[in-house]
């Protein structure tokens, strides 16, 4: 039976994670794979630091053990995409880069199915990388590129192909989930919850992927795509992270009975999708409002089966690594994977301002009589109708108090503010904060 090879480029943590996997399950895996499985050739620029750190044996290293300059490593790589024997190539690389993205074109064209974890390049770049595998017939697995170790890909795409997904929303921020849990289960600010993910190890030393939503928008990107069929333009998703939020915020919503949580949401309505990263205030009856720490946590909502949610590890060295694995066997077991040959069509992509949800509403105001009864007249006069008030804080020099609201939308909120603001221009002392509300 004809070996199924294999070539790892980029040893770091997830590169690393998925050279140990094959060499420690080998035998499993290949008979898992109904095909022998190796490892032949892993290329990175620091084989030795890599071959110790991770205990890889060196012999798999291209360059036989020495550093490598960037043009080493691309001949190395090149070498790869000609050589007949190899069948799969891992890129593990990461970047966004034209460089990068050639590599991956040409090992498709080499007739080599290739396995990622880069979100980045599928969420910003993939359309010519999805149309790539398709013409040249060859797999791309991407199971690791959203929320690591959760198998969501293969769940779309194999066990719900008999079903339809309507409605995404989600968790799929490991750090901005931990520096929420700690704002709500400790009481601490943003700032401090930031340095303990950094110490935790969860946020990178520059944290503003991760806490912009940028990150958690790669994702949703890849999931639009598959879920509904559709090419969006990532640059169009609408992404706000959690650097606004204060510890006002998080005690408003526990006064509410909510979680504040980074929620990647998207839904299919005719003809568009609506789509947008940002913090909500999820119900507590919701599963994502108890979903604490770096844990993801996906939710779908499908046509006929309903509800489904996934939880587990979104990133790590090992958990992504496996995503990566069983992308390798399933490859190798299957073959060609059929999903990427669905229709994709471009279209309108809408975000959640414009769509109806309830929003919690913080307003800071000038600390005298009447400014409630203004503030909930300006809102009625907008046609939003309230659903709670809560109680005045007046403990700095203003008043502080939240209002929340039965569905509207972002722009009845805005026209009640600008209301607010031409009839009694010193009345809000802040920019008012909306929150929409997840039930
Ligand atoms: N940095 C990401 C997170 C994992 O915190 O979830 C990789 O996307």
């Amino acid at each position: 039976m004809k070996t199924f090879s294999i070539a790892i480029l980029g040893c770091g943590t997830v590169g690393s994670g998925v050279a140990k996997i094959l060499l420690d399950m080998g035998s499993v895996l290949s008979e898992r794979s109904a095909h022998p499985i190796e490892l032949r050739k892993i290329v990175d620029l620091s084989p030795k630091k890599s071959s110790e750190k991770y205990n890889i044996p060196l012999s798999l290293f291209c360059g036989g053990g020495k550093d490598l300059t960037s043009e080493e490593a691309s001949r190395y790589i090149s070498e790869i995409i000609n050589d007949k024997d190899i069948d799969l190539v891992v890129e593990t690389i990461g970047g966004t880069g034209d460089y990068l993205l050639s590599v991956i074109l040409d090992a498709l064209k080499s007739k080599k199915h290739v396995v990622t974890a880069n979100k980045a390049l599928l969420a910003e770049r993939g359309s010519v990388i999805f149309q790539t595998a398709k013409e040249n017939g060859m797999t791309l697995g991407y199971e690791a590129s959203v929320c690591g170790a959760i198998p969501i890909i293969k769940s779309i795409r194999e066990s719900f192909t008999g079903d339809e997904v309507q409605e995404i929303s989600g968790i799929m921020n490991g750090t901005s989930n931990y520096i929420l849990s700690k704002m709500e289960l400790e009481g601490i600010d943003f700032k401090s919850a930031l340095k303990m993910a950094q110490k935790a190890g969860y946020a990178e030393a520059d944290p503003t992927l991760d806490i912009s939503g940028g990150d958690a928008a790669h994702k949703l990107a890849i999931l639009i795509r598959l879920a509904f069929g559709k090419e969006i333009e990532y640059n169009d998703l609408m992404k706000e992270g959690i650097q606004n939020i204060e510890k006002e915020d998080i005690e408003f919503a526990n006064e509410m009975n909510t979680s504040i949580k980074l929620i990647c949401y998207a839904k299919k309505v005719e003809g568009s999708v609506i789509a947008s990263v940002k913090p909500m205030m999820v119900k507590r009856d919701n599963l994502l409002s108890r979903v604490h720490g770096a844990t993801n946590c996906v939710e779908l909502i499908n046509k006929y089966s309903g509800r489904h949610y996934f939880m587990g590890a979104g990133a790590g060295g090992p958990e992504t690594a496996s995503s990566i694995v069983a992308d390798i066997v399933f490859t190798a077991r299957y073959g060609v994977s059929v999903d990427e040959s669905r229709q994709t069509q471009r279209l309108e992509l809408v975000d959640t301002d414009h769509f109806e949800f309830p929003y919690n509403i913080t307003f800071s105001t000038a600390d005298r009589p009447g400014v409630t009864g203004l503030v909930t007249t300006a809102i009625g006069a907008q046609k939003i109708n309230i659903d709670t008030v809560s109680h005045n804080r007046h403990n700095r020099k203003e008043a502080v108090f939240s209002v929340a609201t039965m569905p509207c939308t972002m722009q009845q909120i805005k026209d009640a503010v600008a209301t607010i603001r031409k009839d009694s221009p010193e009345l809000l002392t802040e920019e008012p904060k909306a929150i929409p509300i997840l039930q």
